[in-house]
């Protein structure tokens, strides 16, 4: 097969077959399932499972076992398969249209793409890997294999634009509640408007997208992405980026922070839509859970327009929290400025 041919394969949603397998042998733990069993299940022949297996193997599932004695799982897989994910995610909105990539270029444009051409609200994208990660700006994210959460989900709330920023936010406290409800002591702290930062270093990174008219979204996506288990990151990242495996010295478990983070947007998205004062809600926990948004000495540079009022390219001053849409607000040595996008370094 050629390399274009190879690498486009890789490119394709995962084959079904793998996650049912992967879910019969996690019901099946303690026994060896034989290939007769696992071909019957997933309508196929022993030499196909042995096949499966195999690439199952490569993705770095510990199976043991070959066609003659049958398999069995030697621990539970940590892969973001629909097969394991659905069950988690009974009840939410996420439960029904999950979609896994073992390569992809990059979830969200795959998410903008499927929306475009109808996928539902709550459609989700998940890869193990990513070959051109998208970050803010013409910022790439950093994907290693399986180290990290690449996830982005579709919605289709009925709102003008001009409110997505304030659901973006809510996408970082969903983050935030999953990572402290994994483990209480991680203490992550929100960037405006969307990183999470612990210890200084970034953790993750939301990339919200949108296909609107003027006054009426017609979609969003989400993408979160978030470092789990890696061990080092490239040298551009050195002082910047961190993992969760990094901060806490244990391994996480993908699956679960997976899940956690799902239900977690859910809970928030749901919110959003309907209670009343969900908006202001979402503003104040933000607040409470970023050391950015009031008193910090920032300096903010955008990329060419992200100010209101005079535009001279870079600014300092001292954050002076939210306004009601969810912008940030700048004092400064000629008055209060405020920031509707750019980049927020401490100084
Ligand atoms: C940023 O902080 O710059 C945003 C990073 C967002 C990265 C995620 S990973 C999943 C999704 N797919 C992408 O291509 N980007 C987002």
């Amino acid at each position: 097969m050629g390399a274009a041919k190879a690498s486009a394969l890789h490119h394709q949603p995962t084959d079904v077959r793998l996650g049912r397998i992967v879910r019969l042998l996690m019901e099946n733990a303690t026994v060896v399932a034989s290939g007769t069993k696992i071909a019957q299940e997933i309508s196929s022949n022993r030499s196909e499972v042995w096949r499966l297996i195999q690439q199952l193997r490569g993705l770095g599932v510990d199976v043991a076992g070959h066609p003659a004695t049958g398999y069995q799982l030697r621990s539970v897989p940590d892969l973001l398969l629909p097969e394991i994910l659905q069950r988690l995610l009974r009840g939410t909105i996420f439960d029904s249209h999950l979609h896994h990539y073992y390569k992809i270029g990059s979830t969200n444009a795959t998410a903008m793409s499927a929306a475009a051409d109808g996928a539902p609200e709550g459609s989700v994208f998940l890869a193990e890997e990513q070959t051109a990660g998208r970050g803010r700006g013409a910022n790439a994210w950093h994907s290693a294999r399986s180290a990290g959460i690449y996830c982005s989900v579709v919605l289709r709330p009925v709102l003008p634009p001009s409110e997505v920023l304030v659901l973006s936010l809510a996408a970082g406290l969903a983050v935030d509640e999953a990572l402290r409800q994994m483990d209480a002591r991680v203490q992550p702290d929100l960037k405006w408007p969307n990183d999470v930062l612990i210890g200084g270093k970034k953790v993750c990174g939301i990339l919200t997208e949108m296909n609107a008219e003027i006054t009426q979204v017609r979609y969003i996506v989400v993408g979160i992405g978030i470092n789990v288990n890696h061990m080092f990151f490239p040298e551009d990242l050195a002082g910047l980026a961190t993992s969760l495996r990094l901060e806490s010295g244990s391994e996480w478990s993908r699956v679960e922070l997976a899940a956690a983070l799902l239900k977690s947007l859910h809970r928030e998205y749901r919110q959003f839509l309907e209670e009343p004062d969900a908006k202001k809600s979402i503003l104040r926990r933000f607040a409470e859970r970023s050391s950015w948004v009031s008193g910090k000495a920032v300096r903010i540079d955008d990329g060419g327009s992200g100010f209101e009022g005079v535009h001279e390219g870079a600014f300092q001053g001292t954050t002076e929290g939210l306004d009601e849409r969810g912008f940030l607000r700048v004092r400064t040595a000629n008055g209060v400025r405020t920031v509707l996008s750019g980049t927020v370094r401490e100084c």
